[in-house]
């Protein structure tokens, strides 16, 4: 079904591994074709809760962009490209279901923004993070220069992005940009055993925790109201009837995501 992509589900997570470990898994044409086929599977597929997006070997997360793509493109082709990715990194980063990155070596360019599209990232202690575009005379096109910021700050975020300087796993965790550091072999039982708390919650009231972090940075979205209509939204859920009444039982609650 995938040509650059292995998947599996087991016990609700859903496991994308971009796999081009001989070109370190550059992004081209066909890796944002088969993410968009596997992220409409996040989308509809019920059996889904939640989503680890990792590369395949042990060296790369996603080195970048695939560079053999970029010759001869005209102005609107360049800007396409962008937009195109763009909309990709906006589909994960507004999956109503959690979407955590393992990041298992280089995350560059294009990587290290697909890491920053998702919800939170784990990295093995080889990561390396970066933005070297500047390195190819261009800047990031994915969302890079507004993510970065976000997410460390802009005088660090400057220095990365003007530099294409590389920080390791130590210094993205010290920024906030990962939320752990473990060993490679680590890595992916790390994220299950988070994945696994968050899938016995209550999956609406989850989407909505995405939904109302996300407009923090959505100039077209108030955040504080976007949270009043969101626990409003989860006042009428059955599963709020169940998670109190639950509660008042002391008992564990059964969710359903209705
Ligand atoms: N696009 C296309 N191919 C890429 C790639 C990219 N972004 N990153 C790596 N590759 C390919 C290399 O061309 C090489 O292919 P080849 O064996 O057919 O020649 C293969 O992946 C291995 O990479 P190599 O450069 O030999 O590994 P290395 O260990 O010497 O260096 C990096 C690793 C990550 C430092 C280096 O590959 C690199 O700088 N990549 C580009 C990073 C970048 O600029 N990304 C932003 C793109 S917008």
């Amino acid at each position: 079904m995938y040509q650059t992509l292995l998947t599996s589900l087991e016990n609700g997570i859903f496991t994308i591994t971009i796999n081009r470990p001989d070109k370190l898994n550059a992004l081209n044409k066909q890796v944002f074709i088969d993410l968009n086929t596997a992220l409409d599977e996040v989308y509809t597929n019920k059996e889904i809760k939640s989503v680890i997006i990792t590369g395949s070997g042990t060296k790369a997360f996603v080195a970048g962009a695939d560079i053999s793509e970029f010759s001869s493109l005209t102005l609107e082709q360049s800007m396409a490209l962008a937009k195109a990715g763009q909309d990709t990194f906006f589909r994960i980063e507004n999956s109503p279901k959690p979407v955590v990155a393992c990041v298992n070596g280089f995350a560059l360019g294009g990587g290290c923004e697909l890491a920053m599209s998702c919800h939170f990232r784990i990295a093995s202690d080889n990561a390396k993070f970066g933005q070297p575009e500047v390195n190819l005379g261009l800047i990031p096109g994915y969302g890079g220069t507004q993510r970065l910021v976000q997410l460390i700050g802009k005088g660090r975020a400057m220095e990365l992005l003007m530099s294409a300087g590389m920080i390791d796993a130590a210094a993205a965790l010290q920024y906030g940009l990962v939320n752990y550091v473990v060993a490679q072999e680590d890595l992916l039982t790390k994220a299950i055993a988070i994945l696994t708390v968050i899938n016995t919650k209550a999956p609406l009231a989850v989407t909505k925790c995405i939904e109302s972090a996300n407009a923090v940075f959505d100039e077209n979205k108030n955040g504080f109201d976007t949270e009043v209509k969101a626990f409003g939204f989860c006042f009428e859920t059955e599963d709020m009837k169940e998670g109190t009444t639950a509660f008042l039982e002391k008992r564990k609650a059964n969710f359903i995501g209705k």
